[in-house]
């Protein structure tokens, strides 16, 4: 039996899930893997404070080098959340020679560079399973199992806050403020929420799939982000009617060398395979050109989910002779050989609130025409205060032609309330 001694930094939510799974299910792993783990620290901010496990108190800690500079400890496993200073202390274990086991998307997304280039240096390991999509094994299938693909689409609901609170507006008609709130009381929101809401979780997460994926750095910034915050029930309500759910997807697609990635509420047909992905599961539709079309579906978030995909890595290191890492110039900025564009092309779900008068919607239907676009549904409500509310979705179109078409809208004639992509058809 191998030993392995090992370093918390963190242990709130997911980092005592991963303490329970260790401990609940520790001799069938040590029978499976013959690795037995041995927590020697564990970094938090408040000693006092009370944890959903019994931690023996010798073992929490305030000083971050108690975990990253011991030479007895020789895996440190991370959960501490946000950029810093979680990178920092990360790159001080990589630096110490140490494998480092991550579920932080965010250090992941914004320092990937400096992380991996320390894990090389110092021949260190750097693990990152849990970082997206909870339990799903994303980041393996990708690196590993579609190897002998070019991953041409990768579309995915791989934030578990959005889409509980998406479900459940969308089925319940609950009010967002409440659906947040719980979500928060389950453990699936990131410690400031505002992560998850407004589409950050999920750029950061799909910065790192679609890097794996293009095998070419895609940093977080080139990730257009657009939040669920100001998503209208309303529009829950239209789209649903015309036949599309509403999620906040992650896309990320490539043709030759122009991709788009981007993260924003989007209306699929209720008959795509994601359109029935609810509460806080998680699901990544892709295309590979050999594998064809593809969907990994599981839980995305929560202290078990998230301590299966850490404690996997855990078991994964511990079995490699060598470090593994990305074959990718892995660098902060887009790879040299990619262009990002801006310029996608879907369908769009337009909502206005007309003048019920003649001509109004010869006006609008002009507008789109002369930038090319044309109708595929269109739907108009009984005027109240004499203002019609009208529900199109166009044919497929260019985002900038989109917006180019509603900026020539005259407002005294109609006002464009809301706009949302519409993707799988
Ligand atoms: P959490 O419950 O807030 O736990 C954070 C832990 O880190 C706490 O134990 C906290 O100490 C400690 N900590 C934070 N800042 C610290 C500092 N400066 N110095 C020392 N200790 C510090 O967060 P969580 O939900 O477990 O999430 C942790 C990480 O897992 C995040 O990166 C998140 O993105 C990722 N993740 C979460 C989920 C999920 O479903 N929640 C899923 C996948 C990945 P105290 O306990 O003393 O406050
Ligand atoms: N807050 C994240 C989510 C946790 O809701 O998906 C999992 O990464």
């Amino acid at each position: 039996m191998r030993k392995i001694t090992v370093g918390f930094l963190g242990c709130g939510n997911i980092g005592c899930g991963v303490w329970k799974l260790l401990h609940e299910f520790e001799k069938d792993l040590q029978h499976r893997s013959q690795v037995a783990f041995e927590v020697k620290k564990i970094l938090v901010r408040d000693i006092s404070k009370k944890r959903d496990e019994m931690i023996p108190a010798h073992l929490l800690t305030t000083e971050p080098k108690d975990v990253t500079d011991d030479p007895g400890i020789e895996m440190i496993v991370e959960f501490m959340g946000g950029e810093e200073p979680a990178t920092r202390y990360m790159l001080r274990a990589l630096q110490m020679g140490k494998t480092v086991v991550t579920a932080n998307k965010m250090a992941l997304a914004l320092n990937w560079h400096l992380l991996q280039e320390a894990a090389q240096k110092h021949n260190a390991g750097l693990y990152y399973e849990a970082a997206v999509c909870g339990a799903i094994p994303i980041i393996r299938t990708t690196i590993d199992s579609l190897q002998a693909n070019r991953i041409e689409t990768m579309m995915g609901i791989i934030n578990g806050t959005t889409n509980y609170i998406l479900t459940r507006m969308s089925q319940e008609g609950s009010a967002y403020e409440d659906v947040l709130r719980d979500a928060q009381r389950l453990g699936l929101a990131e410690p400031d929420p505002t992560s998850d809401v407004e589409g950050y979780d999920a750029a950061y997460k799909l910065s790192i799939l679609s890097s794996l994926a293009f095998h070419a750095r895609v940093p977080f910034d080139v990730v257009y982000r657009q939040g669920i915050s100001q998503v209208d029930a309303k529009d829950i309500a239209f789209g649903k009617e015309l036949g599309y759910t509403l999620k906040l997807l992650a896309i990320a697609k490539r043709e030759e060398n122009v991709i788009d990635a981007r993260v924003h509420p989007t209306f699929i047909p209720h008959e795509h395979p994601l359109s029935s992905v609810n509460g806080s599961f998680n699901a990544v539709f892709l295309h590979g050109h050999a594998c064809q079309d593809m969907m990994l579906f599981g839980c995305g978030a929560g202290s078990a989910p998230t301590a299966s995909a850490v404690v996997s890595d855990m078991l994964y290191a511990a079995s490699r002779e060598t470090p593994r890492h990305p074959t990718f110039r892995n660098t902060n900025a887009l790879a040299e050989n990619l262009e990002v564009t801006n310029d996608w092309h879907c369908s769009f779900y337009v909502r206005l609130s007309a003048s019920d008068r003649p001509g109004v919607l010869a006006h609008i239907t002009a507008c789109l025409g002369n930038e090319g676009i044309s109708i595929r549904n269109l739907m108009q409500r009984d005027a109240v205060d004499g203002h019609a509310q009208i529900v199109l979705i166009t044919h497929n179109a260019g985002e900038c032609a989109i917006h180019k078409a509603l900026e020539a809208i005259d407002p005294n004639e109609a006002k464009v309330e809301s706009m949302i992509r519409v993707e799988g058809k």
